[in-house]
């Protein structure tokens, strides 16, 4: 019996295979590597290159491979992007959403474990975020996670497809043996941008704004373990596989760091200057967003181990420093 992860070539996917393969499971990786990296996928998986949407290419995987359950991270993932090409947004991440649960129903498979995000929530009424707020994305990517949320949600009513939805807050750091980590291009991410300001490869970082109602004045965000965020995804499968009803989840570390705060703790374990400049504030980022996670750690028994902030910058550097292009195999200049 096998585990199907769709978008296991990109930071996340790949990082939940690792954990997969180390736990024993059988896993299958669809991916059409717009955004994954092929040298992200794990030599054990079975990989099929294909989108989600091609209704013909999905149903040849299913028909070939025992799938017994999905983890759905295929979908594309930038606020500012979405801003500026919504119809990409909505097809990619909603259409293709319609064409897995419809295949899923084809062939009777009918737990799957999905990849949302905090930005559901778009600006949050109060601090900590729980899952019984109120959803108001402000951003199409937002949007277009909640969507596909709702057609989980109906789908489960109509055909009884049970799903566990994560909706996570700021990912980052990597996998300990650093065989695998971070690497979008363009990068648009605080560690990993911050990280490459330490290697040299920028001369400074740019602080999106220190007007915020925050005590330094620069964003606060949640920063979670991509190991422990993964951890949560296979208790989600195991909380399904025991017949957990569908549910909602948010992921995060109950933690707020700030921008400035986030360039000290990467200062002192990379031991560089990374020089910073302060900018102006990005459209669309809310002042702080934390995270309620207690849900998670009670219904799914999540046991997040990598909560600090060193921890996560720590395992990031171990990637960056020992691959400076990322999965490209030149060498940095
Ligand atoms: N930031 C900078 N300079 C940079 C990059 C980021 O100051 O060069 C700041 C941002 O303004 C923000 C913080 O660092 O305050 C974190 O920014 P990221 O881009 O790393 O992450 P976001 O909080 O914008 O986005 C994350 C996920 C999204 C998700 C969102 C949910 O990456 O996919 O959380 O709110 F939608």
């Amino acid at each position: 019996m096998s585990v199907l992860v769709l978008g296991g070539a990109g930071y996340i996917g790949s990082h939940a295979v690792y954990q997969l393969i180390d736990k024993g499971e059988t896993v299958v990786i669809v991916d059409n590597l717009e955004t994954g990296q092929r040298q992200a996928i794990h030599p054990d998986a079975a990989f099929y290159e294909g989108d989600i949407r091609d209704i013909d290419f999905l149903r040849s995987v299913f028909e070939k491979e025992p799938i017994e359950e999905v983890i759905h991270f295929a979908a594309n993932s930038l606020v500012g992007e979405s801003m500026k090409n919504p119809l990409k947004y909505y097809n990619n991440n909603v259409y293709g959403t319609q064409v897995l649960l419809q295949t899923m129903i084809e062939h009777d498979v009918k737990k799957i474990v999905f990849s949302s995000t905090a930005a559901v929530y778009g600006e949050p009424e109060s601090t900590p975020i729980t899952e019984a707020m109120p959803t108001l994305p402000t951003s199409t990517y937002g949007e277009t996670k909640r969507i596909m949320e709702k057609l989980m949600k109906r789908t489960d009513e109509a055909y009884g497809v049970n799903y566990v939805s994560l909706r996570y807050f700021n990912v980052a750091g990597a996998r300990e043996t650093a065989e695998i980590g971070e690497d979008h291009c363009p990068e648009t991410h605080l560690v990993p941008i911050i990280l490459q300001t330490a290697l040299g490869q920028r001369s400074h970082i740019t602080i999106f704004g220190d007007d915020y109602n925050t005590p330094d004045g620069t964003c606060i965000r949640d920063y979670v373990h991509v190991e422990d965020l993964i951890d949560a995804h296979l208790a989600a499968l195991d909380y399904l596989r025991d017949g957990g009803q569908s549910d909602v989840f948010n992921l995060g570390s109950s933690q707020g760091f700030s921008v400035k705060e986030m360039i000290d703790a990467a200062r002192s374990v990379t031991g560089k200057e990374i020089p910073a400049k302060i900018g102006a504030r990005r459209d669309g980022d809310p002042s702080i967003l934390i995270a309620g996670s207690d849900k998670a750690k009670q219904v799914l028994d999540w046991k997040p181990a990598r909560t600090s902030v060193a921890k996560i910058i720590e395992d990031a550097w171990k990637w960056h420093s020992s691959h400076p292009n990322g999965y490209r195999k030149e060498v940095s200049t």
